[in-house]
């Protein structure tokens, strides 16, 4: 075993990409998180921790909602592209084509595998950064990406963030049936 410097080599990893959608008025923004979370699945619940000086924080605390949103492999450019530039300084608005709910609370994005409106119910603040939490109360999937009503990795093809080398990958094989192939042996491997 080494032991290596927790504040260089420290993540979880990998992290689903998300894009996080808002909107204040009219200024549509949207931006890329890593560190998201689903925190609950009755209400569902997912929660984000973002810098409080992002723009799409501001349109958080202000409106109380965001989207939610998860890009394929295809859209890995304009995801970056929102992570690296600010809606303080760049209008992000026609990064994405994008659609609403009936209540048209956030924005979300045409063509991504899955979308969902969130309403922000906690926020807790995290050194000086909140952690918002949000329960969702609208869920979109493009058909194209699901299989019997329900979204399909293979076909999704989520983005994945390793903050090791700082790059974009996608999942990989299947290794086996989770709740299940722990209750084949009694005993657990010893490697
Ligand atoms: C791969 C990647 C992951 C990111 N993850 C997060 C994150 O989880 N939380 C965060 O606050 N910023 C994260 N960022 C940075 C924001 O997306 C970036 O600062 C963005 O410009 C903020 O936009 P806004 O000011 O328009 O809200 C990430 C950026 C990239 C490229």
């Amino acid at each position: 075993m080494q032991s290596l410097d927790v504040k260089k080599q420290f993540g979880i990893f990998p992290m689903p990409i998300v894009v996080i959608g808002t909107q204040l008025e009219t200024k549509v923004n949207f931006m890329t998180a890593a560190w998201a979370v689903q925190v609950d699945h009755n209400p569902p619940m997912v929660g984000v921790v973002l810098s409080k000086d992002h723009l799409t924080s501001i349109h958080i605390k202000k409106t109380g909602w965001f989207s939610l949103s998860i890009p394929t492999a295809d859209h890995v450019v304009a995801t970056d592209y929102v992570g690296i530039h600010s809606g303080n300084e760049t209008d992000k608005s026609s990064v994405f084509p994008i659609f609403y709910s009936r209540q048209k609370k956030a924005p979300m994005i045409e063509g991504c595998a899955l979308s969902m409106e969130c309403r922000l119910v906690q926020t807790l603040e995290i050194s000086s950064d909140p952690f918002f939490i949000g329960k969702i109360e609208t869920l979109f999937a493009k058909d194209q990406y699901l299989t019997d009503g329900k979204p399909d990795f293979s076909k999704m093809r989520p983005l994945l963030y390793c903050s090791t080398d700082g790059s974009y990958w996608q999942v990989g094989e299947h290794v086996a049936k989770a709740w299940s192939v722990g209750r084949e042996k009694a005993v657990p491997d010893k490697d």
